[in-house]
Parts: C-alpha cells; structure tokens; sequence
C-alpha cells in the first residue's frame, strides 16, 4: 500500500470510529507510571493492564526505562512539580511517607475498597503501614521480592568442576575461582549505583548478620557504620568485585541475568525479579537454574515490596478515579496476586496466600521466599532493603550509593576509609 492509499485508510477509519465515539467506550483512564520495562517485568504488568481494560477503563502507560526505578522517580518528581502527576505511580518504602506530606497523594480514593476487599485483615501490619500515611491507604502493595538471593546456571557450574551451591564467602570465592579458570565470567553484574548496593547489602547482610545489617542501614546508627565490622564488609565487596567482569559498566541488570541464562557467566547476585528473565525464557526453577540465599544470608530476608500510589484527582474526573480504584482492587485480587507474581518472580503480599503457596502452583524459588519470608518474620530475620527503597529516604540512600559505588570502581580504594566516609555520607544526608 503506498503512502496516499495507507492515509486514505486512516481517514476513512476515523469517520467511521469518530474519537468520541472511541472515548465514550471507556469508563475511564488511569496512567500509570512504572520502570516495569525488561522482558520478564513487561510480561507482569501487562497481566494487570489486560484486567483494568476488560474492566473497561483505559490503561495509559508511562513506562520510564531503568531499573531500581531512580529515573523514574526523577520523571515523576518533575511532573509533579509540573503540576501534572500521573494517576498512579510505583512509590515504595519510606518515600510514600514523604509524597504523602506533600499532600499529593489521595487519601479518600482507596478508602471503599481497602474497606470492602478487607485490606487490614488480608495484610501484615508491617506491609500495610508502608503503604498508609496517617492512617489512609495512599497505595496498594502488588507483591514482595526478596532481595538477598544468588541465581546459578547450574550447567555452567557442572563444567568447570563446582558439584554445589556455595553456602559460605569462601565457598563463593572457591566457586568463583573455578568458574574463572574455566573461562566464564563468574559473577554477572551491571556497574549502576542501585546494582552495585544490591550487591553491597547482601555482603553487609553476610558479614554483620541480620541485626548489624539493621543497626547500619536501617537505624543509620553512626558507629556501626564506621566500625570494624563495616570495614569488614567492604573488604569481602572488593574480592566479590574482583569475581565480576571488567565491562560492567552501566549494564542493565536484564543484560547480566542473560549472561547467565545463555551460559556465558556462573552466577549473578539480585533480587528475585532476575526470575522473571529466567521464567520469560521458559527456563524451570530447579532444573535450569538454582536460586539460593546469598551465602550467609540463609536466616534472613531483605525485602522489598512494590507498591502502586494513588494521585489525587480534580473530584470532577469521576471516570478516572473509577480507573483507580478498580487497578486497586485488581491487584489484590487472588487470580492477579498468583499471576504477576509468577512472571515477576515475587511472592503475594496476601498473607492468606503466603501460608499456602503449594496450592497456588508457585515454583521452588517461591515457595522458599514465602517459607523464610514467615518465618524470619518472627526472628527479626527479616529486614527492609536499603537498595531498594525500603529502609531510608532517598536523600540518605543515594549518599550511600555514591559511596558504595566509587569504592567499588577504585581497585585501591580503602575498606577502613569507606567505612568512614559512609558514616559521613550519612550523617550528611540525613
Ligand atoms: C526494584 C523493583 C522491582 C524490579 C527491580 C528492577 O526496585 O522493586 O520490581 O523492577 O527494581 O527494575
């Protein structure tokens, strides 16, 4: 067809769908703001766009790429300031707290159904006091990731001689080594700020245990984070540096989860959202892959809740505010829970799905996230991670990032000495 025959089309289209008679097909529209963008991610949230169109209302997306999502929040913040936020963005953490104060955020929208879907008693205190400011749901938590896993390629493995997951630094080294002399990059691993924390808490979480891990990057406490323990932790971030490959920098961490699906890398360290790559390439949890506690981590859980905040509206945009609410109740729906959970590699954040996930077809990788999630519940085990939103404002976390990720580009850097600018950072960021 050429160029005037395919405009003719166009035209002829229109007149017989007239925009108005397309718009009044939809109850309503709802934007949605997101960094949901890798293959696995995109497969999630598309399970939550079908659901709100067959609903009827219309899904605008505004998918800002990057993962960690701080280019999407720097998106949002401007729009805000705008005065043109969206209808629903992915906020988490302490940082609703602070969108709430700028009264924003819509403390009426999701009152009726937190009321009539019975959110108080479908969720954990802890996750439902993230998503309240002052006592009103100002967001619906879609599901909880699990931060502190290690994703093996156990072929990869098999051929340069390693017969186990490591369960210890130096197990992890010894495995490291093997895969390295063997030809393979042994720790796949993308150089941005938020992957390099991610992998910075895990070994924080290794050296310090729960409770260090606590007293440093949750309660901020200034002599743990300049202490000898810190020092500790920053020394094992060096060696477990030296384990990934030099080219890293800037890789997207979908990129260094490919690695290891195709069999070029060993192992890569991330939150449980790498298993949405591994499950988009039809790969089987035990079988294909492994997904173990980082070594050291075994007792503990660093978690990280995604979550959907609701912009207020102009009272008047009645249809829209409908769009909200009916995203709201969709995602702590059962079917939707089960579903994009199972593309995003997280487990529900519905507790009476939590205590039986063997009915619910997830896979091994699930249901031992949602094993260790209960239980650590109960030991203090389990605990917010710092990288990814969940434990400090985002002041204090990027200083944290800025310190962990110049540490890590500096092959002389000094262990003793980012203990102490950490502590400063900090102090300074608080
Ligand atoms: C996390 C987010 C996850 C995942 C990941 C990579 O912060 O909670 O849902 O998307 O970033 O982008």
């Amino acid at each position: 067809m050429n160029a005037i025959s395919r405009l003719a089309t166009v035209i002829s289209l229109a007149s017989l769908f007239p925009l108005s008679a397309l718009a009044a097909d939809s109850k309503g529209s709802v934007e949605v703001v997101h960094w949901w963008t890798s293959g696995g991610e995109k497969a999630a949230v598309d399970v939550l766009k079908a659901q709100v169109e067959k609903d009827g209302f219309t899904w605008k997306d505004g998918a800002v790429a990057g993962g960690g999502g701080s280019t999407a929040m720097t998106v949002l913040k401007s729009r805000a300031v705008a005065g043109n936020p969206p209808g629903v963005a992915q906020i988490k953490g302490p940082d609703i707290q602070e969108w709430g104060s700028t009264g924003l955020l819509s403390t009426d929208t999701l009152k009726d159904v937190a009321k009539a879907e019975n959110w108080d008693g479908l969720l954990s205190p802890k996750v439902a006091n993230t998503v309240k400011y002052e006592g009103d749901y100002v967001a619906v938590p879609v599901n909880i990731h699990r931060v502190n896993w290690l994703w093996i390629n156990p072929a990869v493995f098999k051929k340069a001689g390693i017969d186990k997951a490591p369960t210890t630094l130096e197990e992890f080294y010894a495995a490291g080594d093997k895969l390295k002399a063997a030809g393979f990059i042994a720790l796949a691993h993308g150089g941005q700020p938020w992957q390099d924390s991610t992998v910075f808490e895990d070994v924080v979480l290794s050296v310090m245990g729960p409770e260090g891990y606590k007293k440093a990057l949750v309660d901020l406490d200034q002599k743990t984070l300049s202490g000898p323990e810190m020092a500790k932790a920053f020394t094992e971030l060096k060696k477990i540096t030296g384990y990934m490959d030099p080219n890293r920098a800037g890789r997207d961490w979908n990129i260094a989860a490919a690695d290891v699906i195709g069999g070029k890398a060993g192992m890569q360290m991330m939150g449980d959202w790498a298993k949405s790559e591994w499950t988009a390439a039809k790969k089987v949890a035990g079988k294909d892959y492994q997904c173990v506690p980082f070594p050291g981590t075994d007792k503990a859980f660093t978690y990280n809740i995604d979550s959907l905040a609701v912009f207020k509206l102009k009272a008047d945009r009645k249809g829209d505010i409908a769009a909200q609410q009916d995203l709201a109740k969709v995602a702590l729906g059962k079917d939707f829970q089960k579903v994009f959970s199972i593309n995003k590699g997280s487990i529900p954040v519905r507790t009476d799905m939590l205590n039986d996930m063997s009915a619910e077809g997830f896979d091994s990788c699930a249901q031992a996230s949602a094993k260790d999630f209960l239980a650590d519940e109960k030991t203090g085990g389990l605990q917010p991670s710092m990288a990814h939103n969940m434990a400090t404002s985002l002041a204090v976390q990027g200083a944290i990032f800025d310190v962990v990720t110049n540490f890590m580009n500096d092959k002389d850097a000094d262990p003793a000495k980012a203990s102490a600018q950490l502590a400063s950072a900090v102090k300074a960021a608080q």
